[in-house]
């Protein structure tokens, strides 16, 4: 089988990329596969460089890559691909939408409001989110353009910088608590990962520094344990998630507050979901594996 590493493309995201693919290549099993690096540089570059190949592993993260749109272009050109199908990915990148549908589902998640421009926010009652709040683009990853706002007046500033990533800003009241992230492979929970950030919050620095945060897999009380899983399991289903996926939460007094799912989540030497899959007893290349497989059912 002919697999392409689908890597790089043109978000914001583009330089994790490149890591998630350089993990992925060097461990694929080469006794299963045969590998072809791909480096998405264009939009274009999708279709004129997938000739040939059996099955595409998308490694890319963010816009044109995560959020629906490769996958869409993937199902026209009847190249199967790995993860989340078209609908999924795309609802899912939008954090809006995303929350709205969890909510629909009984699923917690902080208050927030949208803004899509500087007159909006001035028009808009953000008091009522009460303070912290954390500012981010509404379809941003990796915590890119990403503020944990302490003041009203600095709310304006980083609205104004989520702007230049995106066309709309969500201001997300701040939850305070442990985070915590689960990892989903084909509808099961792996085991959870706890997350201390070595700064305010879990920004890009401590997600992709050595050192920069420390994750480890935890054993909550079976209550909260429980109330996690329906959570996270309620948040895959909701957002019609397949193969694999990523939820993100913090839990205050035990209860989990979600914070978004990301459906084709990092998989760098630093990220969580191979270290949540390695406590399942589950290699890196046996996940790719797995992802593979799923992806093909
Ligand atoms: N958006 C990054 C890649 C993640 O969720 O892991
Ligand atoms: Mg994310």
């Amino acid at each position: 089988k002919k697999i392409g590493v689908i890597m790089g493309g043109i978000s914001s995201e583009r330089e994790i990329s490149l890591l998630t693919g350089q993990e992925m290549i060097a461990n694929l099993d080469r006794s299963k596969y045969e590998v072809l690096p791909i480096e998405i540089n264009s939009k274009r570059d999708l279709i004129d460089k997938t000739a040939g190949i059996d099955f595409a592993l998308l490694a890319l993260h963010g816009k044109y890559g995560e959020d629906g749109t490769v996958q869409g272009t993937l199902e026209s050109l009847g190249i199967p691909y790995s993860g989340c199908g078209v609908l999924s990915s795309s609802v899912s990148m939008d954090k809006e939408l995303a929350k709205k549908l969890i909510r629909f589902d009984g699923i917690l998640t902080a208050d927030w409001i949208n803004v899509a421009s500087m007159e909006e926010l001035a028009a808009a009652n953000v008091e009522r989110l009460g303070l912290p709040v954390v500012v981010k683009p509404n379809s941003g990853g990796s915590s890119i353009a990403t503020r944990l706002v302490k003041s009203q007046e600095a709310i304006e500033e980083a609205v104004a910088e989520a702007l230049h990533w995106d066309e709309s800003v969500m201001i997300e009241q701040f939850v305070g608590g442990d985070e915590i992230t689960c990892a989903v492979l084909n509808g099961k929970l792996l085991p959870i990962v706890s997350i201390q950030a070595n700064s305010d919050f879990f920004d890009y620095e401590s997600k992709y520094q050595d050192g920069g945060a420390t994750e480890q897999v935890i054993e909550l009380p079976a209550d909260v344990h429980a109330r996690v899983e329906a959570s996270a399991l309620g948040c895959y289903k909701a957002l019609k998630c397949s193969v694999y996926a990523r939820i993100d939460m913090i839990i205050t007094d035990g209860v989990p507050y979600v914070l978004e799912a990301n459906t084709l989540p990092g998989l760098t030497k630093n990220s969580l979901l191979p270290k949540a899959a390695k406590a399942a007893g589950i290699t890196f290349s046996e996940l790719l594996d797995y992802i593979i497989d799923y992806s093909l059912e």
